[in-house]
Order: structure tokens, then C-alpha cells, then sequence
């Protein structure tokens, strides 16, 4: 098997041309207009160029980065944003970005996330959560007092994740990935540090899922799987002390992938204990070694639990040998990049052609 290896999605049949995928890195390409929210969130022309660079480069797959589905609750002020309520139109205003990220024969998922606790303060004081635990001043930022969801406001969010969905698949997407890890909304309630509900989305582990498994069921119902592809960037772990472990995070990954989800792509932490840009020696944790990914074990053991989804890991890869010995040896079926590709978009082109690539990011 080589990097120029196909791999087939099970469920859509749709193939990925080969085993290096653009991980889910924010663009930071949209409009902002702090008077006037209805101007917020539009693609600008650097967006699609963007996206355009990353297909030449010859990435397999390209995931754009995170997209809140809520023009209230934004990860920084210059995301797009998908949200049914803007005036503006989402489905032509997304189509130039995911038709250049189609145009050398990759897929593409934009990642749709909902920011809730994590949504800086500066940006809007009142947050949602799955409970009211507050998050402390982390990632260079204060973030506001969440409020919990009612459950008419979590049957919304889902509303929404469906409406995004639908938005970018009549734009020309393969489908979505959704960012159910790093701290975000979805990996709120999985977390029982965070998610201190009584209620049916609160304390068991399936109860815990049951947010993401809803809005994967929902998008399932209107994209059908056997067409469209869903995917979910996941944590192996938070490597937060009482957030979701390894154990739990193994359970919620089989019930999405019974649920429909096709993609995985294994990252870790949150703002609290950002392990995805690579520090698990800080975080208590054995090192991996210079330039192999950051949550590969934990993704090797992943794949073995899975029947039928494609796993890949993203976080720490900088050495070309070491991906593609991963590769090769089955531990996983692809390697994502995210610095790397905003560095140098032509990286896999350059692998595919024999070169070692040894990053120094
Ligand atoms: C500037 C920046 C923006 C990011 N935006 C996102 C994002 O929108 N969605 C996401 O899932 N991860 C995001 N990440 C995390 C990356 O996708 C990736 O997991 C992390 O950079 C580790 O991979 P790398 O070592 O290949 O860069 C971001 C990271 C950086 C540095």
C-alpha cells in the first residue's frame, strides 16, 4: 500500500484518492461587521484561493475548518458561518470554496461546529452549555458565564447542524464533519466534567451521546449516508481530569459509527488542555516519538473497534516516513495534516513523488 493508495468510504462508496487529508484548520476568511450581524460570516475571496492552494497540493480530502451554524456564537469574528438566518446566500456564497476544493478530485466536509462555553467573551458574555459550568481563562481568552440548553434549544442546535448540512451538500460538499471534539459544544456533553445534566442528556455515557447521536440521525434523515458522507473529528481523550476518557470516548465512537458516521478523525483536549498541538509530555503523558502523530495509539486501538469506518489522526505528523509506515502497517487508514498544509499546501503532492518531507513546525 502506498500514500497514492485509494480508500473507499463504506456507506457513500465515495473514494478518497489517496491517505493524506487537510484536517479540519480554521480559515478565518469570513465578513465581519460588529454593527450589523447580518453581515458576519460571509466567505471572502481568500477562501476559496485557500481552498483552491490545498487541491493543487493534492490532498485526498479537504475538511474546512470549523463553520459555527450560529451567528451568535462564533469561535473567532472572522469564521463563516452558516446560519439559516443570515440574508445572504449560503449556498452560492459556499460554492466557489468547495468547488476549488473539488476541482484536482479530492472530497470535501466542511466541519460545522457550535462553539457554546467556548465562545470568547468578547464576542457574546452570555453562552450556552450542556450545563453551567464556566470555563476559566485559557487560550489567551475569557470566555462568559454558560447558560444550560433547554431542550427546545437543543432540538434547534440539531435544527441548525441539518440546515448547514443541507446547505453545503447542495453547494457541492461530499457531506460534513462535525467537530465533536476539542471542547466544543458536542464534546460538552460528552464531557461529565462539564455536562452535569439530570435529564436524558446527562449522566450515562449513551445519555451523554445522545446530543451528537441526534444530530447525526437528523442529518441522516435528510442526507441520506448511502449518498453523503458524515464524518466527526473526536477526542480519544480530553486529558482533562474528569473530562471523557479513552473508555467512554471508545463507546460514543461505536455508537456514531452505528448511527452512520463513516469518517473518524482522532484528535484530543480541549481549551483547558489544548493536547492537539502536541504537548502530551505537559499533560502527564508519554511523548510519541519526533514527527509520528500525536494520538496514533490511541487511534490504532480506535480502528480495531470499528467494523467499517475510515480512521484517520490528526495532530504531530511531520515526518513522511512515519505516516505512511502507519499507513502501511494498517494502524490507521489515512494521516491529516493541519500546520503542515498551511505551511506548504504542495506537501503530498511532494510525498506522493517519493520526497521524505520532515517538517521542523
Ligand atoms: C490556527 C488554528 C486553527 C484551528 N482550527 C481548527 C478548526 O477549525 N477545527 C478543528 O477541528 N481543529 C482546528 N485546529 C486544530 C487542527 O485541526 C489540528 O488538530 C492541530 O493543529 C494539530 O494538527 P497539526 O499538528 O497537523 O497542525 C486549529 C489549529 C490551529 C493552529
Amino acid at each position: 500500500m502506498s500514500s497514492l493508495s485509494p480508500v473507499t468510504l463504506k456507506l457513500s462508496g465515495k473514494v478518497i484518492p489517496n491517505r493524506i487529508y487537510r484536517t479540519a484548520l480554521s480559515e478565518y476568511s469570513g465578513s465581519y461587521d460588529e454593527n450589523d450581524v447580518t453581515n458576519t460570516g460571509k466567505p471572502l475571496p481568500r477562501y476559496i484561493e485557500l481552498h483552491q492552494e490545498l487541491a493543487n497540493g493534492g490532498a485526498g480530502l479537504i475538511c474546512f475548518g470549523n463553520i459555527p451554524v450560529h451567528r451568535d456564537h462564533l469561535e473567532n469574528f472572522n469564521n463563516v458561518v452558516l446560519d439559516r438566518d443570515q440574508p445572504w446566500d449560503a449556498v452560492e456564497s459556499f460554492r466557489p470554496a468547495i468547488l476549488a476544493a473539488k476541482s484536482r478530485g479530492a472530497l470535501c466536509l466542511p466541519q460545522l461546529n457550535f462553539t457554546g462555553r467556548q465562545c470568547p467573551e468578547f464576542l457574546n458574555p452570555n453562552p450556552v452549555s450542556s450545563s453551567d459550568v464556566k470555563l476559566h481563562y485559557c487560550m489567551d481568552k475569557s470566555y462568559g458565564q454558560p447558560t444550560p440548553l433547554s431542550k427546545a434549544q437543543i432540538r434547534d442546535i440539531i435544527d441548525r447542524f441539518v440546515w448547514a448540512a443541507e446547505t453545503v451538500v447542495k453547494a457541492g460538499a461530499d457531506g460534513i464533519i462535525l467537530h465533536a471534539a476539542h471542547g466544543y459544544l458536542i464534546n460538552q456533553f460528552l464531557s461529565p466534567h462539564i455536562n452535569k445534566r439530570i435529564d436524558e442528556y446527562g449522566g450515562s455515557i449513551e445519555n451523554r451521546a445522545r446530543f451528537v447521536v441526534e444530530i447525526v440521525e437528523s442529518i441522516k434523515a435528510r442526507l441520506p449516508t448511502d449518498r453523503y458522507i458524515i464524518g466527526a473529528k473526536i477526542n480519544c481523550q480530553d486529558f482533562v481530569c474528569g473530562g471523557a476518557t479513552f473508555a467512554e470516548q471508545c463507546v460514543v465512537i461505536k455508537l456514531l459509527e452505528a448511527a452512520g458516521v463513516d469518517f473518524f478523525d482522532i484528535s484530543g483536549g480541549t481549551y483547558e488542555a489544548p493536547a492537539w498541538r502536541g504537548n502530551l509530555e505537559s499533560l502527564g503523558e508519554t511523548q510519541p516519538p519526533a514527527g509520528e502523530g500525536t494520538f496514533l495509539k490511541w487511534a490504532r486501538d480506535i480502528k480495531k473497534i470499528l467494523s467499517r469506518a475510515v480512521v484517520g489522526t490528526t495532530s504531530g505528523w511531520r515526518d513522511s516516513e512515519l505516516m505512511m509506515a502507519a499507513v502501511r502497517r494498517g494502524d490507521i487508514d489515512m494521516c491529516g495534516l493541519g500546520r503542515p498544509l498551511r505551511d506548504d499546501p504542495d506537501l503530498p503532492n511532494r510525498v506522493f513523488t517519493g520526497e521524505r518531507i520532515q517538517s521542523k513546525l
